[in-house]
């Protein structure tokens, strides 16, 4: 039996060694983590139970029998994060450079199903060079099975990538289909053709890092949702962010005991918006004031930093943010800025998670940029999202909402449960010197008429209490009461019922 053991042992720890110390060696010298390491940090300690550590690959072609290696270049099974169940599966760049065999896939598409079954989040550590080029089609094959898991998954468990490594091809969109995308500074690119075909295709000449790093990703393309400096940063951060999401589509997300009583009065609220209604101040400030212990976990926040969304909670209840953000663009709603909204809103519908919009957008962004580039479907995206989904609404209007922006916004018409203004909102078809400009058109080149005018427009149209007048808001409330009074309705919502009727699936305007 002893011999059996020690059989066992020997052969496990062949597995730990994955590619052999050389390979690993060179992993630390780019920065990187192994495998088991990142798994390590990730999961609560002696958590983890592995799968599948004795599977090898079945090639034979180009001398690959001779290399087969147990896991075959990917290390998974499930384990806990502050208790609660995830499923991961975690490449090994020294076996094969974590290359996607037919076995490597089975692997990824079993714990996926486990975790659909289970009813937990799957969390991929991608780091991999690609198809396992020695096996051809079966290694395609291999990730259009994990494709199609990762769509029939899709709004069922949440799914988290963490690119952390080289991925590219087609394998990007297994990524992609996940809810988020994180990504490691430096150490890790994504894109679909490399700098060599981009080289002899486009003669443009372009590094990995400003093809497809992090950077580029999380401030440019908007692939990612969030960039880390090292493995180590990257993997608690993530430790960090499970925690605001429930399990699956028919859990709650975890409760965490608020310290923060929600009476709490923020009185440095009342002076956060300028007398200028033309001055920017940062929405950061609001969120980061109203959720509890101002513990708010922002997503994309490099790119179109016009809106801002993320995860906070209240009185321990996660929520979704969205938030124009008055610095950028003066909070106007754009192609990019929809997108990052409208498939954030789409999520938390999935997974039940109330949304708060706090709202100050002057409109849509105008120019040919916008209209050419099709602002039109990618506006109403967020428009359909907002509209579509059932969760508890509550919205704040700061400032403007102005025109059709205003209708996007969470507005009453579009289901909003509970929506609420402070004293400085000013909601209008537009702005009062556009709409001075419209109306009294024979007045321009005068401009004390005009200022006149403006001014009328102002007081009777540019406040709250218009809209309030036909309960489009429910009320007017006091800044500094702003946590409180979201608190009360999220906590009245907790038991809303709302379908939309019976279809197949609706056609968003993609
Ligand atoms: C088999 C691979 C491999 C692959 C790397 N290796 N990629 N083996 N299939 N796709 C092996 C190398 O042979 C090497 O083996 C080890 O992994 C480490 O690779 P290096 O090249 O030494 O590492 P590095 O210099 O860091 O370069 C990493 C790399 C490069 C940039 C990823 O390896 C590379 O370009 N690989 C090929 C990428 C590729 O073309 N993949 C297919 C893309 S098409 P040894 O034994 O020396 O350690 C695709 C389609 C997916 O993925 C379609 C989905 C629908």
């Amino acid at each position: 039996m002893r011999e059996i053991l020690e059989e066992l042992e020997r052969r496990r720890e062949a597995a730990r060694q994955g590619g052999g110390k050389r390979r690993i060696d060179a992993q630390h010298a780019k920065g990187k983590l192994t495998a088991r390491e990142r798994i390590g940090v990730l999961l609560d300690e002696d958590s983890f139970e592995e799968w599948d550590i004795f599977v090898e690959h079945r090639c034979a072609d180009f001398d690959m029998a001779d290399k087969a290696v147990p896991g075959d270049g990917v290390v998974t099974g499930h384990g806990t994060i502050n208790g609660r169940t995830v499923f991961v599966f975690s490449q090994d760049f020294t076996v094969l450079g974590g290359s996607l065999s037919e076995a490597h896939a089975g692997k990824i598409c079993k714990i996926m199903d486990h975790a659909m079954r289970a009813g937990a989040p799957v969390i991929g550590l991608n780091d991999s060079g690609g198809a396992r080029i020695q096996e051809g089609i079966d290694s395609l094959a291999g990730y259009a099975e994990v494709f199609q898991r990762n769509v029939l998954a899709s709004g069922v468990i949440p799914q988290i990538s963490m690119i952390m490594g080289p991925c590219a091809g087609g394998a990007v969109y297994s990524p992609a289909i996940t809810d988020f995308i994180f990504m490691v500074r430096d150490t890790s690119y994504m894109y679909v053709t490399g700098p060599e075909v981009v080289k002899t295709v486009t003669h443009e000449t372009v590094t990995h890092e400003e093809l497809g790093g992090a950077t580029t990703h999380s401030s440019r393309s908007g692939v990612a949702d969030g960039a880390f400096d090292n493995d180590v940063e990257a993997l608690l951060s993530l430790r960090r962010f499970i925690d605001f999401l429930p399990a699956s589509n028919v859990d709650e997300a975890p409760q965490r005991p608020a310290m923060d009583p929600v009476t709490r009065a923020e009185p440095s609220l009342d002076t956060l918006i300028p007398d200028n209604p033309n001055k920017p101040y940062d929405m950061h400030e609001l969120i980061t004031k109203v959720v509890d212990d101002g513990d708010f976990f922002e997503l994309k926040p490099d790119f179109a930093g016009n809106i801002l969304i993320g995860f906070g909670r209240m009185d321990g209840s996660t929520v979704g943010i969205v938030a124009n953000q008055p610095m950028v663009l003066a909070g106007c709603l754009d192609i990019q800025s929809s997108v990052k909204a409208a498939r954030f809103v789409r999520f938390c519908d999935a997974f039940s998670i109330p949304i708060v919009t706090f709202v100050d957008v002057p409109g849509f962004l105008p120019g040919t940029s916008q209209e050419y580039g099709g602002i039109i479907r990618h506006g109403a995206k967020l428009l359909y999202a907002y509209a579509e989904c059932t969760v508890p609404k509550v919205t704040v209007i700061t400032r403007k909402a102005y025109g059709g922006a205003y209708d996007v916004m969470a507005s009453k018409h579009l289901r909003g449960d509970v929506n609420l203004a402070w004293p400085s909102a000013e909601i209008a078809v537009m702005g009062p010197k556009g709409a001075v400009e419209i109306i009294f058109r024979e007045d321009i080149g005068d401009e004390e008429k005009i200022t006149q005018r403006t001014e009328e427009y102002r007081k009777k149209f540019a406040n709250p209490f218009v809209a309030g007048h036909r309960g489009f808001i429910d009320d007017v409330i006091l800044p500094s009461e702003t946590r409180t009074r979201i608190s009360r309705s999220l906590s009245m919502l907790r038991n809303k019922q709302l379908d939309n009727p019976w279809r197949k699936h609706g056609n968003i305007p993609l």
